[in-house]
């Protein structure tokens, strides 16, 4: 951690969690040891709700963000804002309309809004995906934080600069009204891909600071092993290392692509080896993926971490048997099945307790997963935004 400490205040900071979903924020709050209290939480989403009150015993304000008035995000008083908004206006996915997607109208609104706020947080912290940074709602964002007094560092970080063996790189701003400051401040207005600068005092960040391909490999090699996330070990082999993997994609909006028959409902909490079987991906589908075969990314890491398998539009996949020869012939061989929301939820770095209400359905728990964020990642981030440097 950065040698200053975090902010020592009698009093928690007062925080708004905005887009809360299934609380990855409130989370990573919560990891950061930032002394800090979620005041009040917004989220459009019943199920989100449902599975955010279960965990924290209180249900967020259900409702449109974009309703919200100058008057109401005054009345909390709040010292920092956490906003993770809708990616999809981002994405190629989600057809890139940017500022002129409905689903970014909310992000923008509040943002005006601070223009007209007589007490504006000191903090905010915002988080989206790669893309967003060059994006007109980005552009319109800075302009706004720069004409309330804010000054901004942002970061591209991914669990795997964490020691997580999950690739998921995200953009973040973290922003602090003036006469707040970073630790690092010669760090203002920058782009930084490199989580040095959270840890260690820097005057800049160079180039090699920026992950290169072989960088990455070498991160990967100093990540726990994948095995440590599982639930459902493999029954062919005790030997975790041999079912080495490690993830490059998670079942984001992609579950969804699935057809309904291809996700078996997940009726209880308890696993046993048999439940392996439901998350196994059928024959039929990788037999469909026959003609898809240009999607698939086979390829060879080091010894240890033997193989990865990323299949575009469709999530993650764990291969369970290393095959003998890596070519697309040897899908079937690989035993390919899905992870558990368990084991996502454990590459998020969410808490042993977290846990889904009995109600919420297989299909709805990958979705809020891969809407939600890295703990690991954001809590460090957290951490760096509140420290105190006045
Ligand atoms: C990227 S997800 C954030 C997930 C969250 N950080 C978590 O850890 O689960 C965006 C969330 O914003 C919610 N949302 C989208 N538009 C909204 C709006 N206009 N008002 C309130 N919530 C909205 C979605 O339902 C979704 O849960």
């Amino acid at each position: 951690m950065a040698e200053a400490s975090i902010a020592a205040r009698n009093d928690p900071w007062k925080v708004l969690e905005f887009y809360s979903g299934i609380g990855g924020m409130r989370y990573s709050l919560m990891k950061s040891g930032v002394n800090a209290e979620v005041v009040e939480a917004f989220e459009i989403n019943d199920k989100a709700n449902d599975v955010y009150q279960h965990n924290f015993g209180h249900r967020p304000y259900q409702g449109n963000i974009q309703s919200l008035t100058a008057v109401d995000l005054d009345s909390y008083g709040a010292d920092a804002w956490l906003l993770s908004p809708p990616c999809q206006p981002y994405t190629r996915q989600g057809l890139q309309k940017d500022a002129g997607d409905a689903r970014a109208f909310s992000f923008l609104q509040i943002l005006e809004l601070m223009q007209f706020i007589l007490h504006p947080p000191s903090m905010l912290f915002v988080e989206n995906v790669v893309g967003f940074e060059t994006s007109e709602t980005h552009a319109r964002m800075i302009e706004i934080l720069e004409e309330t007094n804010f000054i901004t560092q942002e970061f591209i970080l991914s669990p795997l600069q964490f020691g997580i063996p999950y690739s998921r790189p995200r953009y973040f701003c973290l922003a602090k009204r003036r006469p707040s400051s970073f630790i690092n401040k010669d760090l203002n207005g920058l782009l930084i891909q490199s989580p040095r600068p959270l840890f260690e005092h820097v005057d800049k960040v160079t180039n090699e600071d920026d992950l290169s391909q072989k960088d990455w490999e070498k991160s990967l090699l100093s990540c726990q092993p994948i095995e440590q996330f599982l639930e459902l070990k493999n029954p062919n082999n005790d030997s975790a290392a041999d079912s080495a993997s490690f993830v490059t994609h998670l079942p984001e909006h992609s579950i969804r692509n699935l057809g309904e028959n291809d996700v078996h409902e997940y009726d209880g909490e308890v696993l046993d080896r048999a439940s392996l079987d439901q998350y196994s991906v059928p024959l039929s589908l990788i037999e469909r993926w026959g003609s898809a075969m240009g999607i698939l990314v086979l390829m060879s890491l080091s010894q240890h971490l033997k193989f990865t398998i990323y299949v575009k539009g469709t999530g993650s996949l764990l291969a369970t048997v290393e095959p003998k020869k890596k070519d697309k012939s040897s899908l079937k061989e690989q035993r390919l099945r899905y992870f558990t929301p368990r084991e996502v939820a454990n590459l998020h770095s969410l808490p042993e307790e977290f846990e889904f209400p009995q109600h919420i359905s297989l299909r709805q728990r990958y979705a809020l997963l891969g809407n939600s964020l890295s703990i690991a990642v954001v809590a460090a981030l957290l951490q760096y935004l509140f420290a105190d440097h006045f």
